[in-house]
């Protein structure tokens, strides 16, 4: 089983992880997550810290002479703005007023039930672990699964489909030219006409200081049928991709294929059937994939609701934590937008839990073991 946990506040000196049951011998660099890192900092709509951000990682242990070795990975990305931020973050006790306290919880934020919940009067200690640039460590995370995914020939893609009611009509191919043009697109679509209508509602909300969410996309494609399971609950592939999906700060929502649709469609319009020709195939993908928790050998198909930005320019109502008094939330910088980032987030989710998934299935400590594994599964799969 592959276990992971991440430590670091958003202004604090560096995100730390540790990665937990990696077999050895995957081959691996502090290039392959830099480059991971550069695609989440992309993205029309976004604020001033992508500026100052520039994320690299730093990996301490677990890797020797670009392989894994099987004991536990130690990534960390430092923060290159920790000197501004040294006396605020300090770890030291101190006795001064802290003069960038907040007593002011933030509409849409984990201020409030976050205060309340540990006890704090100064809501900087919630706010600076709930923030979003926890996604810069995912984002490092997944890009070692992706490493581990290679091995199988499993292809992850994301796009975003959909920003405010800015919307793709169609989905498409992801043919070689499709995947170029996401990736070079600033709102990760590959629809010109569609991305022009994206681009168009952010400068809207911009402009009128609001912000937006939206849908992206992420497809998984090549898992072999027979990942994941219908027998427990929580070995699911369906609901172990969900949970790490909506583990993302702001994601509301997370589809299957048809997802919600089907719940409104007649069972003959929903259901795939089932046909053969050289191997079992579905004539439609409705179920995105996944059958009982289980992969059918299709593409696996997810779709993500992400929330708007609850940060506003154009402040929203609170109440004071120790006066009560009302007041308007002020920000310093934010994100109008950030579905295109999260798009990139939701991707490394989704391949650390199709890691996770495979090495249940297939095991071994070293990743020529767990391949050799795959390829006799392969064979037999292939004769069934
Ligand atoms: C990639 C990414 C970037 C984000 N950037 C911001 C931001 O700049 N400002 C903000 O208020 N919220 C931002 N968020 C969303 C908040 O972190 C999130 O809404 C908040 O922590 C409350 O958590 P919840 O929405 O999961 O309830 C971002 C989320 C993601 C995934």
């Amino acid at each position: 089983m592959l276990r992971f946990l991440t430590a670091g506040e958003s202004h604090g000196k560096c995100l730390t992880a540790i990665l937990e049951g990696l077999p050895s011998g995957i081959i691996l660099s502090e290039e392959d997550i830099d480059r991971e890192l550069q695609r989440r900092q992309q993205g029309y709509g976004r604020g001033g810290r992508m500026q100052i951000e520039k994320d690299c990682v730093e990996i301490t242990s677990g890797l020797r002479h670009g392989r894994t070795i099987g004991s536990p990975l130690c990534l960390i990305i430092h923060n290159r703005d920790f000197e501004n931020w040294k006396e605020i973050m300090s770890t030291r006790a101190t006795d001064t007023t802290d003069a960038a306290a907040v007593s002011k919880p933030r509409p849409g934020h984990a201020d409030l039930p976050g205060g309340i919940k540990y006890r704090h009067t100064d809501l900087r200690n919630i706010l600076e672990r709930a923030s979003a640039r926890e996604t810069a460590m995912k984002v490092a995370v997944g890009a070692v699964a992706k490493k581990l995914l290679a091995g199988f020939d499993i292809q992850l893609n994301s796009y975003v489909a959909a920003i405010g009611d800015a919307s793709m009509e169609s989905h498409p191919d992801l043919t070689e030219a499709a995947l170029n043009r996401i990736e070079a697109s600033p709102v990760r679509c590959p629809d010109e006409a569609a991305e022009k209508r994206m681009m168009a509602v952010i400068d809207a909300a911009k402009a009128a200081g609001d912000s937006l969410g939206g849908i992206f996309r992420i497809i998984i494609r090549k898992v072999p049928v027979g990942i994941g399971t219908h027998v427990h609950w929580d070995r699911r592939l369906d609901a172990n991709l969900s949970r790490a999906l909506m583990g993302i700060q702001a994601i509301k929502g997370v589809e299957f294929g048809m997802g919600f649709h089907a719940a409104r469609e007649l069972g003959s319009r929903v259901h795939d059937e089932i046909f053969y020709r050289n191997g079992f195939y579905h004539g439609t993908n409705n179920a995105g994939g996944i059958e009982g928790g289980i992969s059918n050998g299709e593409d696996i198909v997810i779709s993500c609701a992400m929330k708007p930005i609850p940060t506003l320019y154009s402040p929203l109502r609170s109440v004071d934590l120790s006066t009560k008094a009302p007041y308007a939330a002020g920000i310093e910088r934010s994100d109008i937008c950030a579905v295109p980032a999260a798009a990139v987030v939701g991707e490394a989710m989704a391949a650390w839990e199709t890691a996770n998934a495979l090495m249940e299935k297939f095991g071994g400590d070293n990743i020529n073991e767990t391949l050799c594994n795959y390829r006799h599964y392969l064979a037999y799969v292939q004769e069934v």
